[in-house]
């Protein structure tokens, strides 16, 4: 889903016909991309069409780890297409197009790429629908030397950034091309399936299963589509402003399972705060997962997802905050590249010093400073590039401390009137899609146009070294 090219559907399918004709006298349909050309990683997305919908439908068996049904995307072409590639790893049992079996090579490779050349091939600017068919045990697939979805004793998680979905459902696996999903998985009464947005329904269609329903209407990045599957206790609330508030804790939480209700609990208290920073909360439903299976939390939209670690000294507002402004920087602003991921971690992280301000700990300007001061010079911490991490340190300590005193950096230096405005400015001209640093930089510069702005982030983001100034300006100590 691009925005751009959103409501262009009915006009191009009046058009296939005539498309196909002219096709014969343009250049013959070329192969879709295998890629997007992301130098971070090189396998991810694909070219040739634009997802705007997933319906994902399978059956879970957790005692064998068995996952099966099918994805049916809706999807437009952008370019005449003799075949096409989808990011997927699991085995493929058909694939139709268009409701025509196609000819597909399913992780030949081992690098995750279903390519699938249809019986005939498709017209640029045409509607398309592909249903992929499959079964296999998701926690023995390896995809480019990796496995992403875990295992748990009584379930699995489809949960990790920068990639999870090729190991559960097959789609055009990058931020840059966003949609909504239907996710409906059948498991065994005894445990739950959660994912993202508003739970639709719950059906019993035949004994001992239930199928849980889950919708999001939202575009949302591929990655950010979770699924959870275990024994969960599940708490569907509504947030004062009426949406739903859907939040689960494993059933094996033990003495963490009250700092974890603690913090996430106050989930629409933090996003509304946070509202107040960013602009309105971006998301149809709230909530969040608590589950001892991950060493990490992660901002899955609508609903993020909690290692029970992370509450395992106490309450942890402050992790909750971190994942809710994930909300806002990251889901409804995705990376345009791997490469952007300070516009995420660097902003989240910024937002908790928001909140420790807000709740009467230390001021985010206490937090930035003893960042910079914490650190010496001559500390491998400052070689790291915040707006250019590389793959292998993209979610390094610096990208997140050094990228929230940048964050800090720049709010010192154009004044916190000028600050919220670019960061509410952001929030609302990129909704739904996904931004660049550049694109943030030239935003900052146009809103504080006599600030060295560029300056002050190629020192901040692009500058190996521990910056001469400090976070609140040269003048603060
Ligand atoms: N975006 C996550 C966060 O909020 C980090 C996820 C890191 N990924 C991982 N597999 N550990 O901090
Ligand atoms: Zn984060």
């Amino acid at each position: 889903m691009r925005r751009t090219v959103r409501g262009t559907s009915t006009a191009a399918l009046a058009c296939v016909a005539a498309t196909l004709l002219t096709s014969v006298a343009a250049a013959a349909p070329g192969p879709g991309s295998p890629t997007v050309g992301d130098p971070y990683y090189p396998n991810a997305g694909n070219g040739g069409y634009d997802v705007s919908h997933y319906d994902i439908r399978l059956t879970y068996q957790p005692t064998t780890d068995v996952l099966s049904g099918t994805t049916t995307i809706t999807a437009t072409t952008t370019q005449e297409l003799s075949r096409f590639n989808l990011d997927f790893g699991l085995r493929v049992s058909s694939v139709l197009v268009n409701n025509v079996a196609a000819t597909f090579s399913a992780n030949a490779a081992g690098d995750g790429e279903l390519v699938v050349t249809p019986a005939r091939p498709l017209a640029k600017g045409a509607p398309v629908t592909v249903v992929v068919a499959y079964n296999d045990r998701p926690s023995t697939v390896k995809i480019n030397g990796f496995t992403s979805w875990v295992k748990t004793a009584d379930g699995a998680l489809a949960v990790n950034e920068p990639e999870i979905a090729s190991w559960w459902y097959p789609s055009n696996d990058h931020p840059t091309d966003k949609a909504t999903f239907d996710v409906s998985v059948e498991v065994p009464d005894s445990v739950v399936a959660l994912s993202n947005g508003t739970l639709v329904r719950t059906t019993k269609n035949r004994t001992g299963w239930t199928r849980w329903w889950w919708r999001s209407t939202q575009p949302q990045a591929t990655y950010l589509t979770s699924l959870e599957v275990g024994k969960f206790e599940v708490n569907r609330q509504t947030t004062p402003d009426g949406k739903p508030f859907v939040t689960a804790y494993g059933a094996d939480l033990g003495d963490s399972l009250g700092a974890a209700k603690a913090s996430v609990e106050r989930t629409p208290e933090i996003n509304e705060f946070l509202a107040t920073q960013f602009g309105p909360y971006p998301f149809e439903a709230q909530g969040g997962v608590v589950t001892t299976a991950i060493g990490f939390a992660l901002e899955n939209q609508t609903r993020p997802v909690y290692g029970a670690r992370g509450f395992i000294a106490g309450s942890n507002a402050s992790l909750v905050a971190h994942e809710n402004a994930h909300q806002w920087f990251g889901d409804s602003v995705a990376v345009g590249r791997w490469s952007d991921i300070w516009l995420n971690e660097g902003f989240a992280t910024y937002a908790q010093y928001l909140w420790s301000e807000h709740v009467g700990e230390g001021t985010a300007a206490e937090l930035a400073q003893y960042v910079y001061d914490s650190k010496p010079a001559d500390d491998p911490f400052w070689q790291v590039l915040p707006g250019d991490p590389g793959a292998d340190r993209q979610f390094d300590a610096a990208v997140y401390d050094r990228g929230a005193a940048a964050v800090h950096a720049l709010r010192s230096q154009v004044g916190d009137e000028k600050f919220f405005q670019i960061l509410k400015t952001w929030q609302a001209t990129k909704k739904g899609g996904t931004g660049r640093i550049e694109e943030f930089t030239a935003l900052a510069e146009r809103i504080a146009p006599n600030r060295p702005v560029r300056q002050l982030l190629k020192v901040w983001l692009y500058t190996p070294g521990k910056p001469f100034a400090g976070p609140n300006g040269p003048t603060a100590r």
